[in-house]
C-alpha cells in the first residue's frame, strides 16, 4: 500500500494527529487536503508535545516532504505562525509545498464568521470562527483569493479591493457592525506572499509523480465524518468534506490512485459545539471521560462533549468513506470501569434504527441501543502488543469490529508515539 488516507470517523478530535504522526515514520509524504486551522491536532514527542492547526503531521520529522494541498483553506497569518513556531524551537520547515490553487482566508472571513455566529445566538453552529465557513463560500461563490495571487500583486490587491467593498456593505448594512480596511490587509497579504512564495508549487503534479514513483503518502483528513458538508449532522458540520473521497480532491489525484482508507475512532465519542448527539454522557461518566481524556479543544479550549462509543455513527463512517481498517485511539481512558459500554441501534419511537438518519430532528430524539461489555482494570499504557492488552479490551475492539464490519488495525493506549500497537501494517509499519 503506497497511498492511505486516514479520516476521522467521528465528529472530529479522534486522535487523527497522533495516528498521522505514527504513520508518518513510514511515509514519504504527508498531505494535508481541506479544512484549515480550525482542526487542532496534537502530536506527542519524546517529551515535547506539538499543536498544529494547518500544518501536517509529518513536519515532525525532518525528512518528510509535508503538503498543503488545494482543498485547504490557509490562514496566512497562521500558517506563518506554526512555521515560525517550529523553527524556534529547532524544527525544519523547508520540506513543506503549498497548493497554488488553495485558498486563502482573509481577515474578512475571520470577522463574518464572528458576525454569523453572534446573530444566530441560540441557532448558532458552534464555528471556530477562523473564517472557515466563509472562505469555503467564497470558493464555491467564485470570489476566492488563492494562493496563486499571493505571487500576482496587481491581482491581489484588486480582488481584496473588489471583496472588501462588497463585504463591507455586509458588514455595515446587514450586521451594523464597523467596516475594515482595505490598505491594511494589502499591505499585511503583501508581507506573507514574500515570505509563503518559496513554498508555492504545483503540488497535483508533485503528488501524481510521487504515486507514479511508488512513494508511500499519506493524506491526513482533518475534523471527521459526521462535520463532513454531504454526510454529517448538517447544518452542524464544517465547509468542507473530512471524508475519504475529498482526498483525491483535495489534492489533485486520481480516485484511482488511493490504495488503503484508515478509520480514526476514539474509544468513546466526543463533540464540540452543537447538534445532536445520541450518546451523550451528562452525568458523572461524561465528566469522568472528559476529564481523563483531557478533552478540551486544542483550537478553542471549549469542553468537548463526551459519550459511549457509537457504533452506528462508526458503521455509517465506514460505508461512506469505504473504510479498509480501523485505528482506535485513547484506549487506556476507559481502564477502571467496571463495565463499558457500545451503542449498536438506535430507538425511535417504538422502532429500531440500524442506519445513521439523515433528519437532524429524528437524531435528537432516538435513544441509543447499547451493548453492555466487561471492563479491565489492568494499567494498559505499558501494553505493546495487541496480544498482551486484557481479554476484556480485546473483546470490546473485537465487538466494535463485528458491529462495524472493519477490523482494527492499530490500537492506541496514550499519546505518545510508542504507545501504539500494530495488528496490521500499513505502509509496512513499524
Ligand atoms: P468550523 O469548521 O469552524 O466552521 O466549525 C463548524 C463545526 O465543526 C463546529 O461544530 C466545530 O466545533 C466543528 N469543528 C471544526 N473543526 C473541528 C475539529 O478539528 N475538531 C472537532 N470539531 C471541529
Amino acid at each position: 500500500m503506497a497511498t492511505v488516507v486516514l479520516v476521522g470517523a467521528q465528529w472530529g478530535d479522534e486522535g487523527k494527529g497522533k495516528v498521522t504522526d505514527f504513520l508518518a515514520a513510514k511515509a514519504d509524504i504527508v498531505v494535508r487536503y481541506q479544512g484549515g486551522n480550525n482542526a487542532g491536532h496534537t502530536v506527542v514527542v519524546g517529551d515535547e508535545v506539538f499543536r498544529l492547526h494547518l500544518l501536517p503531521s509529518g513536519i515532525l520529522y525532518p525528512d518528510k516532504i509535508c503538503v498543503i494541498g488545494n482543498g485547504v483553506v490557509i490562514d496566512p497569518a497562521v500558517l506563518l505562525g506554526e512555521l515560525d513556531a517550529l523553527a524556534a524551537r529547532g524544527v525544519p520547515t523547508a520540506r513543506l509545498v503549498i497548493s497554488e490553487r488553495a485558498h486563502l482566508i482573509l481577515p474578512y472571513h475571520r470577522y463574518l464568521d464572528e458576525l454569523e455566529e453572534d446573530k444566530k445566538g441560540a441557532g448558532k453552529i458552534g464555528t471556530t470562527r477562523r473564517g472557515i465557513g466563509p472562505a469555503y463560500v467564497d470558493k464555491v461563490a467564485r470570489v476566492g483569493i488563492r494562493v496563486a495571487d499571493l505571487l500576482d500583486p496587481d491581482v491581489l490587491r484588486r480582488k481584496i479591493e473588489q471583496n472588501l467593498a462588497y463585504k463591507n456593505g455586509l458588514f455595515t448594512q446587514v450586521f451594523g457592525a464597523a467596516p475594515l480596511d482595505a490598505a491594511g490587509i494589502i499591505r499585511d497579504f503583501e508581507g506573507y506572499a514574500a515570505r509563503l512564495a518559496p513554498y508555492v508549487a504545483d503540488t497535483s503534479l508533485l503528488l501524481n509523480e510521487a504515486v507514479d514513483q511508488g512513494r508511500n503518502i499519506l493524506f491526513e483528513g482533518a475534523q471527521g465524518t459526521l462535520l463532513d458538508v454531504d454526510h454529517g449532522t448538517y447544518p452542524y458540520v464544517t465547509s468542507s468534506n473530512p471524508t475519504a473521497a475529498a482526498a483525491a480532491l483535495g489534492a489533485g489525484i486520481g480516485p484511482t490512485r488511493i490504495d488503503c482508507v484508515v478509520g480514526v475512532v476514539k474509544a468513546y465519542t466526543t463533540r464540540v459545539g452543537e447538534g445532536p448527539f445520541p450518546t451523550e454522557l451528562g452525568d458523572a461518566m461524561g465528566e469522568r471521560l472528559r476529564e481523563r481524556g483531557g478533552e478540551y479543544g486544542t483550537t478553542t479550549g471549549r469542553p468537548r462533549r463526551c459519550g459511549w462509543l457509537d457504533a452506528v455513527i462508526v458503521r455509517y463512517a465506514a460505508r461512506i468513506n469505504g473504510l479498509d481498517y480501523l485505528a482506535v485511539t485513547k484506549l487506556d481512558v476507559l481502564t477502571g470501569l467496571d463495565t463499558v459500554r457500545i451503542c449498536r441501534a438506535y430507538r425511535y419511537r417504538g422502532q429500531l434504527l440500524t442506519e445513521f438518519p439523515a433528519r437532524l430532528g429524528v437524531l435528537a430524539e432516538v435513544e441509543p441501543v447499547y451493548d453492555e461489555l466487561p471492563g479491565w482494570k489492568e494499567d494498559i499504557s505499558g501494553v505493546r502488543r495487541y496480544e498482551d492488552l486484557p481479554v476484556q479490551a480485546q473483546d470490546y475492539l473485537d465487538r466494535l469490529t463485528e458491529l462495524t464490519g472493519v477490523s482494527v488495525a492499530l490500537v492506541g493506549v496514550g499519546s505518545r508515539r510508542e504507545q501504539t500497537l500494530v495488528r496490521r501494517t500499513l505502509f509496512g509499519n513499524p
